[in-house]
């Protein structure tokens, strides 16, 4: 992790702060209409950014334990995590080499999965252990019936897979550097408080929302108050983007007391201060502090594309920095976590479902993304980049991101 790097981020913030200016686009920005709308592209945005880039599918602290495991179905790819005897993760197809029927659902532990279908036994590192009867069942190679896996790196705290079993792009190649700054929030000791899933618009519509503070004290002007800040000024690594007001003021941890950075040397600066803001990692991942129980926690929000162009799900994980232990933290931590609830799903993503209804009436030709809106300008750039690369144009781009971030 560089801490250098995330005081000299901290230290420009501060200085657009006390201009009171902020970092602009170079220009206003149209995005088409149909990029939201369009059934086709919803259909390749799955094939190629959902199943064929690596994607953050689960915090480290959803499976701490050996024998912990969880699965998922992300755009029709049924995917088992399972944690290994030597603390790594591991990636598997979640498909009973059988007949193909999942081994899994949900998260638990188990040190060894039992198809539900015909009992065929699968060990936690996914090798076949015995077909059931098998002098009825016949000849099996079993060292080639072993489950298949994915790509898989656990990295800050959190799980990267990629849902093509033969990607030549590394996930770590992908991640241009930005794990090292993700490392910042310490995430890989923490403790998964909560989670819960929500329903939300087509999946571009709701990731807007993460990329802007524009929005914030308009739409959310009852929750996070009229007067909450407005302005972002944008880092990125690739594709991956922090956002983080312009501003000379941190919040303390635990309070909601503003300390002033410009009075700190640069090794006073609180670690929870260099990570303000909102981290997202492309192409579906937001995360941010958040305080309830008077302790250091952060919201991972985590979107996929639902069935249909109009849909997508969300689930949030409330992680803590330690388990609160008191009766009155515990209820805090809930009361934190309920609100970003609401504000998410009646405010956001309700705004969301009507713009998206809205823009299905084809009437409206693009739409704008402002001087004061970057992160959804280089969202929507590498969205529609990375949709039309071919798998070689891929690994292409993001070793000219590897050789940009050395310069
Ligand atoms: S499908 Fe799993 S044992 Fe038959
Ligand atoms: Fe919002």
């Amino acid at each position: 992790m560089s801490r250098e790097q995330l005081v000299g981020m901290t230290r420009s913030l501060v200085a657009h702060g006390e201009a009171d200016t902020m970092e602009l686009a170079d220009e206003v920005v149209r995005v088409p209409a149909s990029s939201y709308t369009d059934e086709d592209l919803f259909e390749r945005e799955k094939r190629n950014i959902f199943r064929r880039l690596p994607l953050m599918v689960a915090p480290s602290c959803e499976l701490p334990e050996p024998g912990d495991y969880k699965a998922m179905d992300i755009c029709g790819v049924p995917l088992l995590l399972s944690r290994q005897k030597d603390g790594e993760i591991a990636a598997f197809l979640n498909m009973c080499t059988h007949r193909g029927n999942p081994l899994a659902s949900g998260t638990g532990k188990a040190s060894r999965f039992t198809c539900g279908y015909h009992g065929w036994t699968f060990r936690q590192d996914g090798d076949l252990l015995g077909v059931a009867s098998p002098q009825d069942f016949g000849k099996v190679d079993k060292a080639a019936h072993c489950l298949k896996r994915f790509p898989v790196l656990e990295r800050a705290g959190l799980i990267w897979v990629t849902l093509d079993p033969n990607s030549k792009l590394a996930i770590e190649d992908y991640l241009c550097g930005y794990d090292a700054l993700l490392e910042a929030f310490g995430f890989s000791g923490w403790t998964l408080f909560a989670k819960r899933t929500l329903a939300g618009p087509n999946w571009k519509t709701a990731y807007d929302g993460y990329l802007d503070f524009y929005h914030l004290p308009v739409l959310h002007k009852d929750t996070f108050g009229a007067d909450f800040f407005n302005r972002a000024n944008y880092f990125t690594w690739g594709p991956h983007q922090r956002l983080a007001s312009p501003s000379k003021f941190a919040q303390r941890t635990g309070s909601d007391e503003q300390i002033d950075l410009t009075q700190m040397s640069d090794e006073e600066i609180p670690q929870d201060a260099l990570v303000q803001g909102v981290w997202t990692i492309f192409p579906h991942i937001s995360i941010a502090s958040f305080y309830g129980g008077g302790q250091r926690g952060a919201l991972i929000s985590q979107l996929f594309p639902g069935e249909t162009v109009e849909e997508s799900w969300t689930t949030q994980y409330y992680v803590m920095e330690n388990r609160p232990e008191t009766e009155e933290q515990v209820k805090s931590a809930h009361e934190q976590f309920d609100f970003l609830e609401v504000v998410v799903r009646d405010e956001d993503y309700a705004t969301g479902k009507r713009q998206h209804e809205a823009l299905q009436s084809g009437l409206m030709d693009h739409v704008l993304f402002g001087r004061n809106e970057r992160g959804g300008q280089v969202f929507h750039q590498w969205a529609e980049k990375l949709v039309n690369a071919s798998d070689e144009d891929l690994l292409d781009i993001f070793a000219r991101e590897q050789r940009q971030a050395a310069e």
